[in-house]
């Protein structure tokens, strides 16, 4: 698929924006702060309703306007789709597809894009929250219907910890366990198990259909055989990637059984996929603390382009679209010329850039020159 109209209006610094775009290579071209991320940003949006740089919307209407609205002309195939979201302060933000409503959620049914931002980093340096949120939105944008299994499984985390917590204070203040207190908590314990192996399961399929990708990328990227590995670790389960989905629901139920007394007195759930992580190596040592910068940028870069092959593999809707914002400042020019190599593959890339030195020559871009939240009117060149 790919995008061959985008509209802007107050959304971030764009008051209002008119975008051209051609299948193939595009380029957004333009100094720092002029509005390069922020188009691409809208683009990205309509891939899982939310930012990849903010986690609240409010930052992307423009200052001192109550609403913004960005739509989007699709070309799938030989289809034509016109997506439309607009964000609102005060009311619910709208959909609207082909002009009529819709949910906002059908919006991602029709579009799907891969993007590789400078944030992407904090995949191997953050916290493991950020590494699970890859995993899950990677595996949404396989199967819509898994962020509907996190959901429901936080809310039982939720409720779980509630009742902890509330059994912690009714024993501060001298009452023992009460019977329905024993009785409720068997009752989320077997809704955790139920809906923690699912998403296991989801989670080590993922990785595993991710691998031969992951490793093809970084090697195209590297040109080295270095070793990889992306392993899920859970708490208080080991080796649990090789156990059945029996075996993982009876080595839950011993985990939880063994932390029920340290669940009760920290008034939190020890155990579970909200504590996985995932253990990124480069050459058998972490890639976190380890690995040089220029590896730690192309090892994340290759964890992207796997997930835009796999998408591009299992999709029937065409293949996603990539978007590479500030991808050259840590990249010398033969890891440049091997990543454009590998965009190739895709209907349409999307790059963004300050100056055109940064981006190979020997490629046809349909370049848009960017300022101040506007598109140069007649500057769509090639560099
Ligand atoms: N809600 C908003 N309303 C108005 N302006 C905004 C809003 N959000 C961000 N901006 C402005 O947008 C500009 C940043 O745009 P953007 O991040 O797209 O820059 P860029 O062209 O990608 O720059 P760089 O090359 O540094 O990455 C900033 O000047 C910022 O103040
Ligand atoms: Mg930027």
């Amino acid at each position: 698929m790919w995008v061959s109209h985008l509209s802007l209006s107050n959304f971030r610094n764009y008051k209002n924006a008119e975008i051209d775009l051609n299948p193939g290579f595009n380029l957004f071209l333009g100094a720092n702060g002029q509005g390069k991320t922020n188009a691409i940003e809208a683009i990205a949006y309509f891939t899982n309703l939310s930012s990849h740089r903010v986690s609240q919307d409010q930052a992307l209407i423009r200052t001192d306007c109550e609403s913004a609205i960005v739509r989007m002309r699709v070309q799938r195939s030989e289809r034509e789709t016109l997506l439309e979201f607009q964000l609102n302060k005060a009311l619910k933000n709208r959909a609207q597809i082909n002009k009529s409503p819709a949910k906002p959620r059908q919006l991602t049914e029709n579009f799907s894009t891969v993007v590789f931002a400078p944030e992407d980093l904090q995949i191997v340096r953050g916290e493991p929250s950020v590494r699970r949120k890859f995993l899950d939105q990677t595996q949404t944008l396989r199967n819509p219907h898994f962020s509907a299994l996190i959901s429901e499984y936080e809310k039982v985390v939720k409720q779980r910890n509630a009742l902890l917590k509330t059994a912690k204070i009714q024993r501060s203040q001298g009452f023992e366990k009460p019977e329905s207190i024993v009785t409720t908590l068997e009752i989320w314990d077997a809704r955790l198990v139920e809906l923690g192996v699912k998403i296991w399961r989801a989670r080590i399929q993922l990785l595993h259909a991710l691998k031969p990708f992951f490793e093809n990328a970084y090697q195209q990227l590297t040109n080295s055989d270095h070793q990889l590995s992306a392993e899920l670790i859970t708490n208080d389960i080991s080796n649990f990637v090789e156990l059945s989905d029996v075996e993982i629901q009876e080595r839950f139920w011993d985990a939880l059984n063994a932390n029920r007394a340290s669940d009760f007195a920290r008034a939190q759930t020890s155990i579970g996929p909200h504590r996985d992580d995932l253990e990124l190596s480069l050459n058998a040592l972490p890639v976190k603390g380890y690995a040089s910068h220029g590896e730690t940028w192309s090892f994340v870069l290759a964890m992207r382009l796997a997930v835009a092959e796999l998408l591009k593999k299992e999709s029937t809707a065409g293949d996603p679209v990539l978007i590479l914002d500030d991808v050259f400042a840590e990249l010398d020019k033969s890891r440049r010329d091997k990543l454009f190599c590998a965009a190739q593959d895709f209907e349409q890339t999307i790059v963004t850039a300050a100056v055109a030195d940064d981006v190979p020559k020997n490629i046809n871009w349909h370049v848009v020159h960017i300022q101040k939240g506007e598109v140069i009117p007649g500057e769509v060149t090639n560099v």
